[in-house]
């Protein structure tokens, strides 16, 4: 069986990666020319890990190839996966333009049986919508319309994590509809997935509408539970307790588990936040409200100014003078991804104020700048005031203060010793609560986490330690 991925970005590259990996001849299809030539030389135009090495060896041995070509790639593949974006519309609902512009494409290049996989993310009704569109394309060549099925299979991967997700993944939900190809189809997606199923049964089959809802209700659970935390970090702030110990309290509960347990500066990147906007769409189009999930994203676009709101309640709203370190750009750690980044959301807002903003990321910097100049595309001059640091020890020269914004693995337990040397104020706040207030405080810096318990009683200690310094103004 051969594979054709058609949309060749995070999803796409990763699906295609790991299945030539497991064997298949696969083809991967985009409309971007520039990503194809980058690929076709051996570069790789997104950092996932180990997702170069896989391609390369891969293309090495002649499993993998890109194309640009349509035709080519539709003649290439038993099964197509579609794994183009769907970002949100104008009114919050998911933009089809694309999915559906491939479904035309196969339809226009089709021969013979194909089995259409549709992996990105798309409301209820979708793969009704790219078999009208194939039907259409195949009616007016004088075709049958019973030359391919429509089979939904979304994708669960994380970005940062995604090869290994993709290769162990906890579950593969497949949705196969009734009908003429059913069987077929069923058995091409089992042999797809034999080598993830060898040693027990991890795909869980249903109808394509259960599929296409499952993964909607996937992120808007995971999502929630992120909400929810912060939530309660916030209260705690309140209340005087801390959010870590709630988080281990009730993560140790078996009904509950670890995962997602997490407080911070929100969430962002390429999923969450549409997915729950188009699944508060979705119901909205049924006459249906989802208030829970419009809760969940009220309070994560709330949670995205908690630090800036900390910081102005030390050094008031006009910031104009102050020097802030940003440790962190990308949504989240080992990705370069900016999509929705909570950091664009700060950024902006400390320029607004008049701050100097000096911010590291150990390699999402470039497309941070790219994503900052499509913010500030009305005001271009607060671009100014924004400058990339080489390291994370250079944004802090001269600091105000430091905020982190991702929790990359080296942000963990860097020297804060020298860290407070080069800062004028020793002020951290936390947006990844990586920080043990309690050792911060011992060395004389000033901790804000989020939910952390240590609002009041650190700031006096700063104050101390500013006074100390002979600084000429506290926070
Ligand atoms: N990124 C993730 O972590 C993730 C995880 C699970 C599901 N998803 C879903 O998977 C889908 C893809 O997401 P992504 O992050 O890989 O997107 P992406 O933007 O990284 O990649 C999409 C690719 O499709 C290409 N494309 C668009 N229209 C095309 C066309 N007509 N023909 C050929 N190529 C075309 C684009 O050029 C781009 O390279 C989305 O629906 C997303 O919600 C993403």
């Amino acid at each position: 069986m051969r594979v054709t991925v058609i949309g060749s970005g995070y999803v796409g590259l990763v699906t295609g990666a790991c299945l030539s990996d497991l064997g298949f001849k696969v083809a991967c299809l985009d409309k971007d020319e520039e990503k194809i030539r980058a690929l076709q030389e051996g570069e790789v135009p997104i950092y996932e890990p180990g997702l170069k090495e896989l391609l390369s060896r891969n293309r090495a041995d002649g499993r993998i190839r890109f194309t640009n070509d349509a035709c080519e790639a539709v003649e290439h593949g038993d099964i197509l996966f579609i794994a183009v974006g769907t970002p949100p519309a104008e009114d919050g609902s998911a933009d089809l333009g694309h999915v559906l512009s491939v479904a035309a494409t196969i339809g226009r290049h089709l021969k013979g049986f194909k089995l259409v996989v549709n992996k990105s993310t798309v409301p209820v009704g979708t793969a009704d919508k790219v078999r009208a569109a194939m039907s259409h394309e195949l009616a007016q060549r004088g075709m049958s319309p019973d030359l391919f099925d429509v089979v939904s299979n979304p994708e669960f991967l994380k970005e940062g994590a995604a090869i290994d997700d993709f290769m162990r993944p906890d579950r593969i939900v497949v949705g196969v509809d009734e009908g003429l190809h059913h069987a077929r189809s069923q058995r091409m997606m089992g042999d797809l997935y034999a080598s993830f199923n060898r040693h027990h049964a991890r795909t869980v089959w249903m109808d394509v509408r259960s599929a296409e809802l499952t993964k909607y209700a996937a992120n808007a659970m995971l999502a929630a539970r992120i909400s929810f935390m912060n939530e309660m970090a916030n209260l705690a702030d309140v209340l005087g307790a801390d959010v870590d110990h709630i988080r281990r309290g009730i993560g140790a509960d078996s009904r509950i588990g670890h995962s997602f347990l997490y407080a911070g500066c929100g969430y962002g990147g390429s999923c969450f936040p549409k997915d729950t906007q188009a699944l508060v769409n979705t119901a909205k189009a049924h006459g249906h409200s989802m208030d829970l999930v419009s809760a969940t994203e009220v309070v994560n676009e709330r949670q995205k100014t908690v630090l800036v709101d900390r910081l102005t309640q030390r050094m008031g709203n006009d910031l104009s003078g102050r020097k802030i370190a940003i440790w962190g750009l990308a949504f989240k750690p080992n990705t370069d991804d900016m999509r929705e980044a909570p950091s664009r959301v700060v950024i902006r807002q400390l320029l607004l104020r008049g701050a100097q903003v000096s911010a590291f990321d150990p390699v999402a910097g470039l497309q941070a700048l790219q994503a900052l100049r499509l913010d500030l595309v009305n005001e271009p001059q607060l671009m100014d005031r924004f400058e990339l640091a080489d390291t994370d020890m250079q944004a802090l020269e001269g600091a105000d203060a430091l905020m982190v914004l991702t929790e990359w693995k080296n942000f963990h337990n860097p020297d804060f010793v020298t860290m407070k040397a080069l800062m004028r104020k020793p002020f951290i706040l936390d947006g990844r609560n990586l920080y043990n207030p309690e050792a911060l405080s011992e060395l004389g810096m000033a901790y804000q986490g989020v939910g952390r318990r240590n609002d009041l009683a650190q700031l006096m200690d700063f104050d101390r330690v500013a006074d100390a310094q002979g600084a000429e103004e506290s926070v």
